[in-house]
């Protein structure tokens, strides 16, 4: 009886550890990346992995015990015997994809075209989440805002693979089908439209433009050639130059400017 109350009670006081992972040390542990002798549990619960600290965290700091994240490999055949280098979606078919096939991480952070056009952290998609709330406990479905079972909110993911809102660009029908009546260019408006664009901190704003300037193919691809949602990304819509002074209805709920954790911080002279 005795050893059954000690073992409960001890059980509790592992469940009560486990359950407020940042509370009582808001820094992380972790301060340089040689510093991760830390042993599964404690890194896995690690502050690094919450907010607030994942806001801060750097690459390198995710890397020191995520590096499989970036050597991982795909397969050479699906396990029913199709060669990698065959099974090719249509997108990988177009000029902008180079190559062999590679693992999703590696697409958006070291392959050529990522490197060129984007610069994304581990933390532009990972915000932190807490393993153990991966879905609500029961299931609540008043709870809207709950990014079920997901590590990372899906609409991080829609500003680059939503649908083409052709519509709200007054075009006659989906890109693919009139692109030839617009000379394949993107630019043909977009030199004079909405220009003050991807002034984020994970594009590379000029690289993007002078890519576009070459293919609209580049630009396709992140605003509906690479379409993963049948929605669109509600995009912040900019003031430009030469902009009228009346906004369209389907704009009218628009933010003006990017979300806070995008913006471009200017490093002060001070610092
Ligand atoms: C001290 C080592 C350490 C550091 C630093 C670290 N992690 Fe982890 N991480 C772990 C361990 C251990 C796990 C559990 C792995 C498992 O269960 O497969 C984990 C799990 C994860 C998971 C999966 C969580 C889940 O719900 O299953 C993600 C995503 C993740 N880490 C991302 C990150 C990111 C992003 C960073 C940088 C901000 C980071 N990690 C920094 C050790 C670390
Ligand atoms: C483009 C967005 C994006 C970026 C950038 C990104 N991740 Fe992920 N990561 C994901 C998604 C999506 C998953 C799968 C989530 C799920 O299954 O719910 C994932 C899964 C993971 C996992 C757990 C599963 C696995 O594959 O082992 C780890 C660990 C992880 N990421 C670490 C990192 C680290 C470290 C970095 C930076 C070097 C990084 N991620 C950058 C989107 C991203
Ligand atoms: C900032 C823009 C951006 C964001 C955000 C983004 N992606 Fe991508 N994604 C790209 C680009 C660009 C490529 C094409 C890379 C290439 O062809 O080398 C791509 C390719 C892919 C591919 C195809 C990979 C392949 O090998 O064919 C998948 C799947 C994908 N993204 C899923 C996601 C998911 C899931 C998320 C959210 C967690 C996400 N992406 C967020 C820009 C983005
Ligand atoms: C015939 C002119 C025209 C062409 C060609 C055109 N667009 Fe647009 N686009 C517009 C107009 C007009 C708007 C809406 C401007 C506003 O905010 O009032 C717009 C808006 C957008 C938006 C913002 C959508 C939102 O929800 O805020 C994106 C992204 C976009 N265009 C991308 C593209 C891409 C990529 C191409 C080429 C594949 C392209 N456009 C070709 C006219 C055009
Ligand atoms: C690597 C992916 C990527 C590529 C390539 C890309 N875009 Fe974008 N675009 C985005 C993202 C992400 C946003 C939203 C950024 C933000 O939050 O301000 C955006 C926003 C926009 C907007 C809305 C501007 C506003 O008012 O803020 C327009 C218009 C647009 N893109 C057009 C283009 C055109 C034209 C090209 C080719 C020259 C292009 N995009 C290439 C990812 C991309």
């Amino acid at each position: 009886m005795k050893a059954s109350i000690a073992t409960f009670i001890s059980l509790l006081l592992v469940m009560m550890s486990l359950s407020s992972p940042a509370a009582d040390h808001q820094k992380t542990t972790l301060k340089k990346p040689e510093e991760k002798k830390l042993d599964y549990h404690r890194a896995m619960w690690d502050p690094i992995h919450f907010q607030p600290a994942i806001a801060k965290a750097t690459n390198e700091q995710c890397l020191a015990c995520h590096k499989e994240i970036l050597e991982r490999k795909v397969r050479k055949t699906s396990p029913a015997g199709v060669p990698a280098k065959k099974a090719l979606a249509w997108y990988q078919t177009l000029n902008t994809y180079q190559g062999p096939q590679e693992t999703f991480h590696r697409r958006h952070l070291v392959t050529p075209l990522a490197k060129k056009l984007m610069k994304m952290k581990c933390t532009t998609c990972h915000q932190g989440e807490n393993p153990r709330e991966e879905a609500p406990i029961p299931p609540d479905q008043e709870n809207q805002s709950f990014t079920l079972r997901k590590q990372v909110n899906p609409k991080t993911c829609l500003m680059c693979h939503g649908a083409y809102p052709y519509k709200i660009m007054g075009l006659p029908g989906p890109w693919n089908e009139v692109r030839d009546q617009f000379q394949n260019n993107c630019l043909l408006c977009h030199s004079t439209i909405r220009t003050n664009r991807h002034k984020v901190n994970f594009l590379n704003a000029d690289a993007i433009e002078e890519a576009g300037k070459k293919d609209s193919d580049v630009c396709y691809g992140c605003h509906g050639g690479r379409q993963w949602y049948r929605i669109s990304y509600p995009y912040p819509r900019h003031p430009w130059p030469g902009m009228s002074k009346e906004t369209p209805d389907w704009a009218k709920n628009r933010p003006t400017e990017s979300p806070r954790r995008f913006l471009i911080q200017e490093k002060s002279a001070s610092k």
